[in-house]
């Protein structure tokens, strides 16, 4: 496990790092590359929280939450959670990817909220597995063809 791990907000100065990370060839189907992400929260500013992972001076990885997003569009059900997460080829399984879920997590406490969302893709060759593990669990949903997952927040 890597020693100087933090998120860092994105800066003229850090843009072409974000915009440089990207997954694995085969795992591109699984994630919006950064760019998207970046337009979309252009367009969300007060939904999208998205921040570079870097460890040390080198970037690891992308990930933007979402915060209080109206869900079913009525008012009825806010969500937060996790919006995307790029950990860069080449630095996969080294604990990035928990990093950044803890990191969303400890941010969505600060905030004052019990209830951490996220999608992925089903089957075999997505990331269920990394989520399950974290202890997220399906909430029965799906959203655009993709599992919606939720992990409860303690303490
Ligand atoms: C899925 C992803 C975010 C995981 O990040 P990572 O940095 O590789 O994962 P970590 O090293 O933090 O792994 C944490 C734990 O999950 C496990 N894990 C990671 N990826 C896994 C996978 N695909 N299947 C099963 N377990 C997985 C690790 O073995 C580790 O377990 P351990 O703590 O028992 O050792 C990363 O591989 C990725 O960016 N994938 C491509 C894009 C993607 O699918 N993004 C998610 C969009 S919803």
């Amino acid at each position: 496990m890597a020693s100087d791990l933090r998120l860092r907000d994105i800066t003229p100065g850090n843009l072409d790092a974000a915009l440089g990370v990207r997954v694995r060839p085969d795992q591109e189907h699984l994630v919006a590359p950064v760019v998207k992400s970046l337009a979309e929260a252009y367009v969300h500013p007060g939904v999208a929280w998205p921040r570079l992972i870097v460890d040390g001076e080198r970037t690891v990885g992308f990930l933007m939450a979402f915060f209080d997003v109206d869900w079913t569009g009525d008012g009825a059900d806010h969500r937060s959670g996790l919006w995307r997460l790029n950990i860069a080829e080449g630095e996969q399984g080294r604990g990035y990817g928990r990093f950044a879920v803890e990191a969303v997590a400890a941010e969505m406490r600060r905030r004052g909220g019990t209830r951490l969302f996220v999608t992925w893709h089903p089957g075999p060759d997505g990331p269920e597995d990394f989520y399950l593990g974290l202890g997220f669990r399906p909430t029965g949903e799906a959203s655009d063809g993709e599992t919606v997952g939720e992990l409860v927040l303690r303490g």
